[in-house]
């Protein structure tokens, strides 16, 4: 695992961005992973300013994002479909039938989740995944408890999540308890790179558990510690309890 640290959050964000366009750069048809939650919002700012000082060119790239509440629809303000577009996609040129996402309004949920799981296998593999750590160490959707083993299905939202996650809905009773997300042995097993950012002093305890702790299904994100290739980009207040001597300075 390759620990980055940063000063701040627009150098976090800065240093992910690159990384992400090199790989785009060195290879046109680049399969995304992408994340939702505040954490890679930058990421996306600074591949939008990329693309618009035409460093990066998305019209070859696909994308598969980690997880969709269930029971939005795409339009609604706080799906993760209208986060990306308005985040991302609708300021870049990268091709609407690239772009994946799970449907969380699909009345057959079982079957939208077997579907993802298949074109995520069709594509062979996800080049460059972008994950977020939450404060409980989930990654995606995937809380403790979450099977190691397990593909893109019908998750649980933990009540910590729900509290987390209140701040976009404006009331913890509008947060949906159900999602869809890409399983821990899908994000392992797909992606051929891991790039987790992690921002801020609530996030120092789940980077510390998941680089140092037990591998556990406690603590979801330990499980990349059995991926041969993660990057991890954090900046100094989510870093704070990782010991210095093992960190290499930011970019
Ligand atoms: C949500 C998302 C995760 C994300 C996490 C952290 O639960 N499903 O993919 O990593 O939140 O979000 P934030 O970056 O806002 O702290």
């Amino acid at each position: 695992m390759k620990l980055i640290i940063t000063d701040d959050y627009k150098a976090l964000s800065v240093a992910s961005a690159k990384m992400v366009a090199d790989t785009i750069n060195q290879k046109q048809t680049t399969v995304l992973g992408l994340a939702t939650g505040s954490t890679p919002v930058g990421l996306y700012q600074e591949l939008i300013s990329l693309y618009i000082n035409k460093q990066v060119d998305f019209s070859h790239v696909t994308t598969f994002n980690l997880d969709e509440y269930v029971g939005l629809s795409p339009g609604h303000p706080q799906s993760y479909h209208k986060f990306m577009y308005d985040n991302f996609f609708n300021h870049v040129n990268i091709s609407q039938e690239n772009i994946h996402i799970p449907k969380g309004d699909n009345p057959e949920l079982e079957e939208e989740c077997a579907q993802y799981e298949e074109k995520i296998e069709s594509v062979g593999q996800i080049d460059i995944q972008v994950l977020g750590i939450g404060e409980n160490g989930h990654i995606g959707f995937n809380e403790p408890g979450s099977d190691p083993n397990g593909c893109t299905s019908l998750v649980k939202l933990s009540e910590s999540t729900v509290e987390a996650n209140a701040r976009f809905f404006g009331d913890k009773e509008l947060v949906p308890r159900l999602a869809i997300s890409m399983g821990l042995k899908t994000i392992l097993d797909s992606s051929k790179h891991v790039l987790l950012l992690a921002s801020g002093e609530k996030k120092a305890g789940a980077l510390y558990q998941m680089v140092y702790g037990e591998v556990s299904e406690d603590v979801p994100a330990t499980f990349l510690q059995h991926h041969r290739n993660v990057t991890v980009i954090a900046d100094k207040d989510a870093a704070k309890k990782l010991p210095k001597s093992d960190l290499i300075a930011g970019l």
